[in-house]
């Protein structure tokens, strides 16, 4: 295509100045680049997403034709406006669907446009919408990462299942007793392990959609730690295992029961699974007396300080960690649930050694006032 061209300057009479203000102070709060021409395919607005993104200033950009101003090609080098031609073309286009085209640098960015048009069919208005390509792209490798670590994290253990399964079907006169036993104990234990694992991937996306629901009630806070510590020995851990210590006094709690039990479990069982020693518990008013601070802490090894921030992201599981038979999703279901009470949660190393995991949670609020 080419021909002559339609981008020769024309007189726009100049746009309100008042109006003009408000309505690029709007659109500074996109997060997408959005850039807008009149009929005459001058620039009329250029927000910030669009400057960032371009790295061209908004004020450099307005009155210019937006075809100089973003001279898009795609793949193949072909000039998009020329190929596009939206002052020229068939008046019944509306919009365009996302297309991801480059600028001379060699950025890429996902456009959309879209027309107005006045009765008689002219473009009036041109609409171009920019995305961060490089910011979906990432996205987009995280959830294929995330599908290719559920997808793997599935078949080892059904991987076993199967196995065990068959080979008792089809031997079952030639193994004793103990030897079923072994092999059923096994099939248990990772039909136990498929099932937490889908769990903890329901909370996961409960937590990245924010479908997390918050039941908050008053909550004795030490007594809520001492029935989770009674739990674990009940289970079989040793009692002097653990120390509880409980210093000074909380403010009224108004927090979720249900989710306060799987933070404290989580952070136990890591303690008691990662860690080594005797495991304390603190529990104390936090800095400001509005909330309260409860930390974890062990004798093991602890956590190198460079994965301090690495622990809280899914799957991410130290040396022996897959030994340890965790899937690495522990730690970022407690921050999504600490966050969900408006909290935080850190690691350090403990005064003796060892990890110590340290959140805070405000005092709360009944969520409906009766
Ligand atoms: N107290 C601790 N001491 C040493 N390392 C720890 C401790 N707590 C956690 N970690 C390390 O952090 C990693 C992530 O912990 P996280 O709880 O997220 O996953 P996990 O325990 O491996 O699996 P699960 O999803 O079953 O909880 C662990 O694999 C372990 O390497
Ligand atoms: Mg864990």
């Amino acid at each position: 295509m080419g021909g002559e061209s339609p981008r020769a300057p024309r007189r726009v009479p100049p746009a309100g100045a008042a109006s003009r203000s408000v309505q690029e102070d709007m659109s500074d709060d996109l997060p997408d680049g959005l850039v807008v021409a009149d009929g005459d395919a001058r620039v009329i607005a250029f927000n910030a997403a669009a400057a960032r993104m371009t790295k061209i200033p908004a004020e450099s950009a307005i009155g210019r034709d937006f075809r100089d101003v973003l001279p898009l090609h795609d793949a193949e080098g072909r000039d998009w406006w020329k190929y596009l031609a939206p002052y020229e073309g068939l008046s019944t286009r509306t919009r365009h669907p996302e297309r991801s085209l480059f600028l001379p640098g060699g950025c890429e960015l996902l456009v959309t446009a879209a027309y107005r048009r006045d009765e008689n069919g002219k473009v009036s208005r041109f609409t171009v919408c920019l995305r961060d390509a490089a910011h979906r792209a990432r996205q987009e490798r995280d959830r294929a990462d995330l599908v290719s670590t559920v997808a793997h994290e599935l078949r080892s253990p059904l991987t076993s299942v199967k196995g065990f399964t068959a080979t008792l079907l089809a031997k079952w006169h030639r193994f004793n007793d103990d030897q079923k036993r072994v092999m059923l104990e096994t099939v248990n234990a990772d039909a136990d392990r498929v099932t937490r694992l889908i769990t903890e991937l329901l909370d996961v996306s409960r937590i990245e959609s924010g479908r997390l629901e918050m039941r908050r009630q008053v909550v004795d806070l030490p007594e809520q730690v001492r029935k989770v510590i009674a739990g674990r020995v009940a289970a079989g851990d040793p009692e002097d295992r653990f120390r509880f210590e409980e210093r000074g006094e909380l403010p009224e709690m108004w927090l979720d029961p249900d989710k306060i039990d799987q933070i404290l479990g989580n952070l136990l069982e890591n303690a008691v699974r990662h860690g080594a020693g005797t495991v304390t518990v603190m529990v104390e008013p936090d800095a400001h007396k509005e909330g309260a601070a409860v930390s974890v802490r062990d004798e093991g090894e602890g956590i190198p300080p460079e994965a301090a921030q690495r622990v809280f992201r899914q799957f991410w599981r130290g040396p022996g960690g897959n030994r340890r038979g965790g899937t690495g999703l522990g730690l970022y279901i407690v921050k999504g649930l600490v966050e969900a009470h408006g909290g935080a949660i850190s690691v350090r190393r403990a005064p003796g050694g060892g990890a110590e995991f340290r959140f805070t949670v405000p005092a709360g609020a009944p969520d409906y006032p009766s």
